[in-house]
């Protein structure tokens, strides 16, 4: 698995990790079960792994199937609250889940983002927090996120990149590269929408890049952009993790290649 700096940050990065919305939200038997999902990611090197107290028990869920291997895991998770009090419960709950220290800690879709940096700021100095960031999905919020990306807290962003999804190349891309950002690179599959089936001779001419499915021809399109650091497709299935990630590995594609796979996307660039 390649790895990459993290922006400017001391921080290298798996260029695959994992998301756990959904798919960690799970009680009983089902979050048992994700511990194989974990071991996968351990196997892989995919061991970069992204959660919030959005996601129900996801948090939890994560946390447990870290047990004995926190240490070799980057764990970013987020902070979402408006009010003070409730983010002070998130983040004490975080930090329960994953032994007293998040690697990457974000704040979720920049809800009070000046008040929750404050608080960042403080975790980081009692080093329970490494580096800060902040997300948001959606392009509608791209100007106040870009406005909290400039804060001199920040060290890293996420954000939705796919053949659908491109409103930040240009301006979110640019400017994580010249402010040294981070990048986190959610909804790789668009919340699995573009995962309809692609045949094997569509793929065929991908072959010499590695490629031998369609999600990890859309994997290697995000990756392929160096500005990105890391993708964290979510799952639920070891074996999509595995061959999620496969696609962490040079070569990267070229120009012509990534416009192939925009076609085949349905989304011609
Ligand atoms: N504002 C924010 O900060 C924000 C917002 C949205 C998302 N996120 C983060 O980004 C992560 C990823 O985004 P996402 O969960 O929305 O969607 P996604 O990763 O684009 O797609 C997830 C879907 O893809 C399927 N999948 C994964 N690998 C597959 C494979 N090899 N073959 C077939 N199907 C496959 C999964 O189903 P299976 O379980 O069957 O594999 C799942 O249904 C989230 O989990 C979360 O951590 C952050």
């Amino acid at each position: 698995m390649e790895r990459r700096a993290f922006g400017n940050t001391a921080l290298e990065v798996p260029v695959i990790g994992m998301g756990t919305w959904k798919t960690f939200d799970v009680r009983g038997k089902e979050a048992d079960a994700r511990v194989r999902v974990t071991d996968a990611a351990f196997e892989t090197g995919a061991t970069f792994f992204d959660s919030s107290p959005m996601y129900g028990e996801a948090e939890q869920v994560l946390g447990q199937t870290l047990n004995g291997r926190r240490d070799r895991a980057i764990v970013a998770t987020k902070v979402w609250a408006s009010d003070d009090g409730e983010a002070e419960q998130q983040i004490d709950h975080a930090l329960s889940c994953f032994g007293g220290r998040v690697d990457v800690y974000q704040v979720h879709n920049i809800v009070a983002w000046r008040k929750r940096l404050e608080q960042l700021q403080r975790l980081k100095e009692e080093g329970a927090a490494g580096i800060i960031g902040v997300t948001h999905y959606s392009a509608s919020a791209y100007d106040d996120l870009l406005q909290a990306m400039r804060d001199p807290r920040v060290q890293a962003v996420q954000i939705p990149y796919n053949p659908a999804q491109r409103t930040v190349e240009s301006k979110i891309l640019p400017a994580a590269a010249d402010l040294g950002l981070g990048v986190i690179v959610m909804r790789p599959f668009a919340e699995g929408s573009l995962l309809s089936q692609v045949s094997k001779a569509a793929l065929a001419p991908l072959a010499p890049f590695g490629i031998t499915t369609w999600p990890q021809a859309l994997l290697k399109w995000i990756l392929s952009d160096t500005r990105c650091h890391v993708a964290i497709p979510a799952t639920s299935s070891a074996a999509h993790l595995r061959a999620n990630a496969a696609a962490g590995e040079p070569p990267w594609l070229g120009a012509d290649e990534r416009a192939y796979i925009s076609r085949l996307a349905g989304h011609p660039s």
